[in-house]
Formats: C-alpha cells, structure tokens, sequence
C-alpha cells in the first residue's frame, strides 16, 4: 500500500485532528513552501518552547497520521502526559500555534480561478456519481455556482438527474473537445429545476458519442493534451465551481481530467484537484496505487502539479467485519491525502439514485444529504 509522504527514516504519530486543522494546516504549509510533515513538526517545536497554550476546540477530530523526526511520536506522548493533556488537545494546540504564527502570505489573496473537482476513480461502482452529484448539489444549496459534467460515457449521473440528454440544438462535449462545435458549450447544459438549487446547478449532460472519445482523441494532431480545458473554458467564468464525475477507467479521458484540474499559475494548492471515492475494501486500495502512480506519471511528463484532495470512504458498513474495520482504519490514517468523509452504505443514497432524484431533494435531512453539505463546506473554504 502507497503512503504518500512515507519516509523511512521518521515515525509515524497517530493522533485525532479536526478536519478544518489538517486542511488548514496542510495549506498554510504549501503557502511556507513546506510539507504538512515539516510544517507538523515545526508546529510541535514550538508548542514544546510555549509552556501554556490555550485550550483549543477538538470536537469531530479524526483519526489522522504524520510522520515526525525519529523520537517525535515519544516525545509528543511524553510531554503531553506532562501537561495532562489528550494528545488531540496537545496537537491541536500545537497546529494552531503554528498557524497563528505563520500567516498566510500576502499572495492568497490573488483571485482564485474557477475551483475544478475531478471525482475520480477507475474502480466501478465506488461511488463516483453519488459523491459528484451530493457535492454538486451541497454546493448550489450554499449559494454557489455549479457546472456538474457527466464525463462518464455510461451517462449514470445524467439519467439519475431524468435529464433526457442534451437540449436541443447542444452539441456533445466531445465536438467541443474535438474543435467540431459550431455553438455555445452553453447551449448544452440542463439547469435542475429543483427550487433548493436557486438555478446555480447546471448539468453537461454524457452523450452517447462519449463511447468514442478514446478512440476519437487518439486521432487528434494537435492540442490534445489541452481539449478538455480548451472545451470548458468558456463557461469558466459563469461558475465557482466544475465539477467532473470521472468515468471507471484510467484511458486518455483521465488524462485529459487530470489537465483540466491541474494547479494553475498563482492557484492555492488543494482548490482545484482529484477526490477519490473509495471502499473499506482491499482492492481500493490498490485501485488507488494505480491511480496514484497514473497522477505521478502524468505530473513527471507533463511538470503538471496536480493535488489529490482527499478521500471520500463510501458505503462504509463496519457491522461487514473487523476487515472492513481495518481498512476503513487503513484511509483514515493516511495523512496526505487525508479522508474528507465517510459516508456508510445507506438506504438514502440507494433509493435516490433508483428513483432519480436528487439526493438532496429525494432525502434533505438524511445523514448522506448532511454529510455532503459538510463535504462541500470544507472543500469550498
Ligand atoms: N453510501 C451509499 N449508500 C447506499 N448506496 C450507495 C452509496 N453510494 C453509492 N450508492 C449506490 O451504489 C451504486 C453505485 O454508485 P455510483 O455512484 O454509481 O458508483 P460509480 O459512479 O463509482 O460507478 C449506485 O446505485 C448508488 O446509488
Ligand atoms: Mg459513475
């Protein structure tokens, strides 16, 4: 199993953090050009130089991994023990010292591009589609602007959504990529009817061409590499927010995603990315490392940065057994990227998709519905 960040010559601390601290944490750190593993055990220095630190909030902490300097896991039990303190309270103690004297630099505040989600992972039926559209949803609930793109040939989310498939006189994404559209991309996209929507959530929805895009892209000369970017890029300006529910497999159109959301000049790290939908299950995992070495590999030929926004942990069902346990346990200690959420296998989510409606529509106040507004709050911050 892949331990991004893993280094042999450090110890691992497993300790409970709050969503919000390992997300601020890890990108102040690439603001200060440092590693969250750096950033953690400069935040640990100095928590051990201040003999008395504020007591800090620590509800909804998370299981959570980092790798410290040989001896730091020991030290950190030690000195927390000390000061008769949880070791949760101490880190979080320690993280927001850090970050209180690290601020921000003045960069931050450039304007940020549109934020690009690719939800993203070959292993089928993981819940790829359940999370884009939950998090689609989540996010023209709180206001925001939101282009869905079915960018699955299946055309799953677009027949979930009832959208019968592009709207007269739309042409399919893929003549867009192809430079053989004559019209607007806007002309082929769906607004959800939904009221809780306000009219902020649009779908680009999967045309039966898609089958083809492999086979069509491969014959493309020029610009390929850019064609799903150079597609989308007159609608950038309408939405906060593009978000692509990738298809189950890691073909060229993963390549063309993974451009697509890819760091841009001045952009904050984690804003734009990939968020991997992933089981408690053993062949996740190395479904990831497949995934994984296909964003390296495109990261060393391209020089693209790309940033993998965390996991998402679906269907969870630990009543499945201690393995299930295990390996739910196994993504939650992984400290970059780290588990955004976990979602267990319910009816909600199910019915949802059966009946074709949108989960927030079909269930508002369901654990899956709030577990997607709280998925969208942090990755929207
Ligand atoms: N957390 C969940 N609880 C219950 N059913 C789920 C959950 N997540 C996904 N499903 C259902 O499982 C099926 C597969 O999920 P889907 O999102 O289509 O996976 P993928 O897009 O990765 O192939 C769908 O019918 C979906 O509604
Ligand atoms: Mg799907």
């Amino acid at each position: 199993m892949t331990h991004p960040g893993a280094d042999e010559a450090r110890e691992k601390l497993l300790v409970n953090l709050t969503p919000e601290l390992r997300r601020d944490l890890r990108i102040r750190a690439a603001e200060h050009g440092l590693n969250m593993q750096d950033a953690a055990a400069s935040a640990l220095n100095l928590w051990y130089d201040t003999p008395t630190a504020p007591e800090f909030e620590v509800r909804g902490a998370k299981s959570w991994g980092v790798f410290l300097p040989s001896g730091g896991p020991d030290r950190f039990a030690q000195e927390c023990r000390d000061r008769e303190i949880t070791k949760v309270q101490g880190m979080a103690q320690a993280i927001t010292l850090w970050l209180t004297s690290h601020p921000s630099p003045a960069e931050r505040l450039v304007a940020q591009p549109v934020k690009r989600i690719l939800v993203g992972n070959q292993k089928g039926g993981v819940g790829k589609t359940f999370v884009a559209s939950g998090l689609a949803q989540a996010m023209a609930e709180m206001g925001l602007r939101v282009l869905l793109v079915d960018y699955d040939p299946q055309a799953h989310l677009t027949k979930r959504m009832q959208i019968p498939g592009l709207p007269e006189g739309g042409e399919s994404l893929l003549k867009h990529m192809l430079g053989e559209a004559a019209k607007h991309l806007a002309r082929s996209l769906v607004a959800l009817p939904h009221e809780r929507f306000g009219g902020r959530l649009h779908v680009l929805p999967a045309s039966m061409d898609a089958f083809l895009m492999d086979a069509k892209l491969a014959l493309l000369q020029v610009g390929r590499d850019t064609c799903l970017a150079r597609a989308l890029a007159p609608l950038e300006d309408s939405y906060d927010v593009i978000v692509l529910d990738g298809p189950p497999n890691l073909g060229l159109a993963i390549d063309l995603a993974i451009n697509f959301v890819q760091r841009r000049p001045g952009e904050l790290i984690d804003h734009s990315g990939i968020l991997i939908p992933v089981w408690a299950d053993r062949s996740s995992f190395d479904a990831y490392d497949m995934l994984h070495a296909q964003i390296a590999t495109h990261s060393k030929m391209t020089g693209a940065v790309v940033d993998e926004l965390g996991f998402v942990v679906n269907a969870y069902d630990p009543r499945k057994g201690v393995g299930t346990q295990a390996f739910n346990e196994g993504w939650n200690q992984m400290s970059a990227p780290g588990v955004l959420a976990t979602f267990k296998d319910l009816v909600e989510g199910r019915e949802a998709s059966d009946n074709q409606v949108p989960l927030l529509e079909h269930a508002p106040n369901s654990a899956h519905a709030n577990g997607m507004r709280a998925l969208a709050k942090e990755l929207a911050a």
